[in-house]
């Protein structure tokens, strides 16, 4: 079957198609289908000027790719709109306007095909997507979500079967990317500037605290806290400007980067101890950082855990790995139940209740 996956959930719109086998309901864990084709617009540049995303303007843009784009995969992949077979999109949490845009436009073409429309949760949708790769996991494994807006340690049974093991007080790490660049003027979203600044940098010159991991209390926790990085750094830039010393910029972006870091590497390794699992999954756009990805290989072969990342291009949000989800629930027969009507989406909507 073809399934286009749509993922709109807030600056990004993706499209792509899945393809499964006719028959694989034998399906378990290794996924046999393909992915033909996939496309992402990122609306960075538009909401840049603001520091953030602008919810109005996003919702605005992906009305405007949505068609274009599922033109753009359909053209890629050498299929017709008519060879759909199924058409997943991401019900929430998101945006509401963003996801909106998505669902509206789901329902409609799916309703116009006679197709089934799949509402997907987004963060399924990211912590599945290692499943993708060439090398992939197998179910139960602990995953590691970090993206914009979420920073999680998940433990995944099986399909549909995810506990919370611990999750951010306050900012998610990508959060804390995003604020600390902004201090340092490297614009928006800053993660991956700041991750490059950090190349050159110097370790040790800085020390940031490393939080929920230094203070003896909530070392044996899995729960995070990130707002205090960003706060250190901007006290330290202040000093520094009030006794007129110079910062060096490249060093500060090495110490945030060696503190997120730390922490991330140390709360994985204690949950992969805690759960007795022996693979971690990272998702998330994150888990595209390339100095956690060392860290986290590092310690792995040290402790003798694996670890699986989705392809850096699928870190970030994407259609496919929405489709690839909806793949996997119609393969279990354990897709969403729609809710009573016509399209509706999640801005709000916790992991832990589905099944
Ligand atoms: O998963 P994602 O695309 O969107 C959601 O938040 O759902 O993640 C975006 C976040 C941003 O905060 C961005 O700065 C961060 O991921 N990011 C990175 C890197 N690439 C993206 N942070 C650090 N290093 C990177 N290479
Ligand atoms: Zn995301």
């Amino acid at each position: 079957m073809l399934i286009l996956g749509i993922e709109t959930s807030c600056d990004e719109t993706g499209l792509a198609l899945y393809e499964t086998p006719e028959r694989d309901s034998a399906m378990r864990h290794a996924p046999t289908g393909t992915l033909l084709a996939h496309a992402v617009h990122s609306q960075i540049a538009m909401h840049e000027a603001y520091g953030g995303v602008v919810p109005e303007l996003a919702s605005r843009d992906h009305i405007q790719r949505l068609v274009p784009l599922s033109r753009q995969v359909l053209e890629q992949a050498g299929r017709r709109i008519m060879d759909i077979g199924a058409i997943a999109y991401t019900e929430g949490p998101g945006l509401a306007g963003a996801l909106l845009a998505g669902a509206a436009f789901a329902r409609s073409l799916a309703q116009a095909l006679g197709v089934p429309a799949i509402g997907i949760h987004h963060l399924e949708g990211h912590l599945l997507c290692p499943l993708l790769a060439a090398r992939a996991p197998q179910f139960p494994f602990v995953a590691l979500l970090v993206s914009g807006g979420h920073t999680q340690l998940m433990r995944v049974q099986q399909l549909g079967r995810y506990e919370l093991l611990g999750e951010t007080q306050d900012d998610a790490a990508g959060e804390a990317f995003d604020k600390t660049a902004q201090l340092l003027g490297l614009g928006y979203p800053g993660g991956p500037a700041l991750s490059k600044l950090a190349e050159s940098g110097q370790p040790g010159r800085y020390r940031l605290p490393r939080p929920m991991l230094d203070k003896g209390k909530n070392a044996g926790s899995l729960e995070f806290s990130f707002s205090g990085l960003k706060t250190a750094v901007l006290t330290l830039l202040k000093k520094a400007s009030d006794t007129q010393n110079k910062v060096s910029h490249p060093d500060l972006a090495r110490a945030f980067v060696d503190a997120v870091v730390d922490v991330l590497v140390a709360k994985c390794t204690l949950a992969i101890a805690q759960t007795g699992l022996t693979q971690l999954v990272v998702a998330g756009g994150v888990g595209a950082n390339q100095q956690l990805r060392a860290a986290l290989d590092a310690k792995a072969a040290a402790s003798g855990f694996e670890v699986f990342y989705p392809a850096p291009e699928l870190c970030t949000d994407n259609g496919a790995m929405i489709a690839f989800a909806a793949a996997l629930r119609l393969q279990a027969g354990k897709t969403i139940p729609a809710s009573e009507h016509a399209f509706s989406v999640r801005p709000r909507w916790d992991l832990s209740t589905l099944s």
